[in-house]
């Protein structure tokens, strides 16, 4: 459910027509929904309620990397949300966004001795270590500062999460996580060391899961491990089953419901007693944003459909041109009328395409059109390509609406360069 839908005969977000952020802000430009985002934390937080109270309460920890938007992660913030984030930028985004620090994760698997130091300067939860060097690492710093970092170990459980291989990161060829044959083993080296309080278990088996099946196989192997490791004598207080869950983005894709999810896990977690973390993003924010874009014209097609070019590219939204990602195009203002097309965007590569063979809304020159759940791994993927500059961001709250992210002209971009002496 989002907030992003026709009212006599114009696209709104929530209660805004769409071509009115155009003109004031003008294109390409991301818009969120404020009420949007409520809701889908509202939702989640929902169904893993029955998780836990008290200590036990889950902490739910949006993924920053999604979208990490200030505006964006202060509704998230108010909903009662923490953060996971895999850089010290993120670490610096969330803590200005209000997160309170002990309600932050830090994941990643090439976290560099500065941002170790920075988790321990602003006293994060949590760190989630993915391997053996990394926990030594924050153990040899924590332990000259006299402290214990609290840690979970990240374990790569070699299950096919079933989605597309760039995000994929649960099987044992990819770089994350220690693969779980021999996380006990480290477990147990780790868990001797002077300044880490190693305390639980971490996983993340990929993104934009549609189906549970693989969550279940992998939060099972989890099980175990947790039941092992307690046997052997640690004291496991802390899960963190990461995020993954998948969102439609074509009519038709029946992603599990959060209330799905929320079911699924408190059976597969029964008798852990532990406290739960959740890392969200997609789930949360894509549904919460589109990319409102201006077709610069029509093109005739060789022997193909025509070519709509939009003044959005890759470079603003690169999910298409990546993972050959498919996003709903829609008219701002539809007639009705429908057309087979192919959508590219300006830059000069073919890559640079959103959509071959489309049957879509008619769209002609001049007129407004959007690319639909671009909420999640939209602006936060946007590159320079081309000396375009970056894109503006808008978040909508009922009738108003505010640039929460100001549009980075190519110019300013080219300030931050220089010709050295010896060229001149
Ligand atoms: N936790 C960890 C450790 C992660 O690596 C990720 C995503 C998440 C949580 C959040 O996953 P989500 O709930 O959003 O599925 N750029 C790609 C997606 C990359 C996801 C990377 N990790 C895309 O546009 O599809």
């Amino acid at each position: 459910m989002d907030h992003f839908a026709l009212k006599n005969g114009i696209l709104h977000a929530e209660d805004v027509p769409l071509p009115s952020i155009a003109d004031a802000v003008g294109t390409p430009v991301y818009v969120y929904s404020r009420a949007t985002l409520e809701r889908h934390a509202k939702v989640f937080r929902e169904a893993l309620e029955p998780l836990g109270t008290g200590d036990k309460k889950p902490l739910i920890a949006f993924a920053v990397k999604s979208n990490p938007n200030l505006a964006v992660l202060k509704v998230l913030q108010r909903q009662g949300f923490g953060a996971d984030v895999v850089s010290g930028g993120e670490l610096t985004r969330a803590l200005a966004a209000g997160m309170a620090p002990e309600d932050i994760v830090f994941s990643g698997v090439g976290k560099t001795r500065a941002e170790l130091e920075l988790g321990l300067d602003k006293n994060i939860g949590q760190f989630n270590i993915e391997s053996t060097e990394e926990g030594r690492e924050l153990a040899e710093i924590a332990a000259a500062r006299g402290i214990e970092a609290c840690a979970v170990l990240r374990v790569n459980p070699d299950v096919d999460a079933k989605t597309h291989e760039k995000i994929s990161t649960g099987k044992a060829e990819n770089k994350f996580g220690v693969p779980l044959m021999r996380a006990r083993e480290v477990f147990a080296e780790l868990a001797e060391l002077d300044g880490l309080n190693l305390r639980g278990i971490a996983i993340h088996i990929g993104s934009q899961l549609l189906d549970l099946e693989p969550l279940e196989t992998a939060f099972a192997k989890v099980g175990e491990l947790v039941a092992d490791l307690r046997k052997a004598g640690h004291s496991i207080t802390h899960v963190d089953l990461g995020g993954g869950l998948g969102v439609p983005y074509k009519a038709g894709e029946n992603p599990p419901s959060p209330a799905d999810y929320g079911a699924m896990v408190a059976a597969a977690t029964k008798g852990w007693d532990v406290r739960l973390t959740f890392e969200p993003g997609r789930v949360i924010a894509g549904n919460a944003g589109v990319l409102l874009t201006r077709v610069v014209r029509v093109k005739r097609g060789g022997n193909g459909p025509p070519f709509v070019i939009v003044d959005a590219a890759m470079n603003d939204l690169a999910r298409p041109a990546l993972y050959g990602a498919w996003h709903d195009f829609e008219a701002v203002e539809p007639t009705g009328e429908r057309m087979t097309a192919n959508i590219v965007g300006p830059i000069c590569e073919t890559g640079d395409t959103f959509a071959k063979d489309r049957d879509c809304d008619s769209v002609a020159s001049g007129e407004l059109a959007v690319f639909r759940t671009a909420g999640a791994y939209g602006a936060t993927m946007a590159s320079s390509y081309n000396s375009r500059g970056f894109v503006a961001e808008v978040m909508v709250d009922g009738d108003q609406f505010a640039v929460v992210a100001d549009r980075i002209a190519a110019s300013a971009i080219m300030d931050a360069e220089r010709v050295p002496d010896f060229l001149t």
